[in-house]
């Protein structure tokens, strides 16, 4: 089993480009089928949940060709089944992004539920609320999502919960239904964007994404496009954390510092430098830095994405901070990992309370899931001595080449897969 060995203490200086955003490209995927014409997709990050939508849209017949690491053509005109039940595609919870770009294309859909995950139950009630208001039956069968329709009318939507799947979701299906949709109570994250001028470029006629009043007018079918993915927030937040968590110096290339906004405030209020460029944001973090106080919430609010990587850096500030979880009703697994370094952490239901310490002692840790899994390796690159963090595939979902842009920035750190590799970096490192 793939682990992370780290040994903690070099602060994390210099530059790291920042790869495509997984969660934008992981709609944009299921899109590219509403479309029997090329459709190239440039900028893709190659993780392991963006290989997997890959497998499984190949698998439902369509012609998919890497033209390079980061660039993909699709033409989904040999689609032969709008049954998606490959083993694979069980395993991300992007999976139900095909019953929206299905129902759209074919008006019809079988697709297994997504299972939950460790973050939370995760239900997909307001994705099928919009597809029953478009007109959709809807029926749960043999833990998968049958849907179908006759025809896909467009209607108003009022969204219950602020829902970023619901909302690409919707806008997929709604895209090539007869008649205007109007989908209120949106989210306005920027991967919902990107997803809808993706859909745009293909010739779908959508107003309004970035607000929480998104206006819909079907077309009747797409024709082919070439789209380059935005650049991912949180990947981008990851390292700026790392400048904050390690007391570094590090610029992450290739973003759009719009994004990153609630990010910069917070480390701002903490005491780090933040220089903002055109595609660029430097952080430099300082010796003592302050506490502070978060709460998750939608875009543009502090991204649930970036809750684990905060708290990281907020247990090692003096004084005590408070991070409150509005989005996941279980996003503080990791706190038991972090008290195990002298991380001194309380959470009472959804709120985590932190007393800040002077530092982390290194420790075998395991990672609980993705965005808290990158948490635990900053913590092991701010601590004293050795940490080793287990079940990185998780981690391995969302972050390109993790170890190796570490690496680059000054980090003592490899990807291991059994004990006699994990001494000899000791012995290396020692
Ligand atoms: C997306 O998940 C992201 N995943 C998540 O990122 C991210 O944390 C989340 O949005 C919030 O920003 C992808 O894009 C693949 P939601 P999603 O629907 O769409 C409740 C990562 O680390 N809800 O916005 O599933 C839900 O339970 C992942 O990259 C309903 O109640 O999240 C949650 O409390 C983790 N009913 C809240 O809404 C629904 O039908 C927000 O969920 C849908 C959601």
């Amino acid at each position: 089993m793939n682990r992370y060995i780290m040994k903690g203490g070099n602060p994390l200086v210099g530059e790291v480009q920042i790869s495509g955003a997984k969660n934008a490209a992981l709609g944009i995927l299921a899109a590219s089928i509403m479309t029997d014409e090329n459709v190239v997709i440039e900028n893709l990050p190659d993780v392991r949940d963006i290989n997997v939508m890959l497998e499984a849209i190949q698998e439902i017949g369509a012609n998919v060709e890497r033209l390079d690491r980061h660039t993909v053509q699709i033409n989904a005109s040999s689609i032969h089944a709008v049954s998606v039940d490959d083993e694979y595609i069980r395993r991300i919870r992007a999976s139900y992004y095909f019953i929206g770009a299905l129902l759209g294309k074919y008006k019809s859909a079988e697709v297994p539920l997504p299972g939950g995950c460790n973050i939370g139950s995760r239900p997909i009630d307001q994705h099928l609320k919009g597809f029953r208001a478009l007109g959709a039956r809807i029926e749960i069968e043999r833990g998968a999502v049958l849907a179908h329709a006759i025809d896909l009318v467009g209607g108003h939507i009022y969204l219950d919960v602020v829902s970023v799947g619901a909302t690409i979701n919707i806008m997929m299906a709604a895209a090539l239904a007869e008649g205007q949709t109007i989908l209120e109570n949106a989210a306005k994250e920027p991967h919902v964007v990107d997803v809808a001028n993706f859909l745009n470029s293909m010739g779908a006629n959508i107003k309004g994404a970035g607000t929480d009043i998104i206006r819909i007018r079907g077309v009747r079918r797409f024709h082919g496009t070439e789209y380059s993915i935005i650049p991912d927030q949180i990947e981008a937040g990851t390292f700026m954390c790392g400048a904050a968590v390690t007391r570094g110096d590090v610029t992450v290339k290739n973003v759009i510092p719009k994004h990153l906004e609630a990010i910069s405030a917070k480390l701002l209020e903490i005491g780090c430098e933040v220089i903002e460029g055109d595609d660029e944001v430097r952080v430099v973090g300082r010796p003592r830095q302050r506490s502070t106080n978060i709460k998750t919430l939608p875009y543009p609010g502090f991204p649930t994405d970036m809750q684990p990587q905060m708290a990281v850096t907020l247990a090692l500030t003096e004084g005590t901070s408070m991070i409150t979880e509005s989005i996941f009703e279980n996003r503080f697994k990791y706190v038991d990992e972090l008290t195990r370094m002298g991380g001194c952490i309380k959470v009472e239901g959804n709120v985590a309370v932190i007393d800040g310490v002077k530092g982390f002692t290194g420790a075998q840790l395991e990672s609980p899931d993705l965005r808290a899994g990158a948490a635990l390796v900053l913590a092991g690159l701010a601590a004293e001595g050795y940490t080793v963090v287990d079940e990185i595939g998780y981690i391995q979902r969302g972050y390109e080449c993790f170890e190796e842009k570490l690496q680059r920035l000054g980090a003592s750190i490899e990807m291991v897969d059994s004990e006699k590799k994990a001494n000899k970096f000791r012995l290396k490192t020692g």
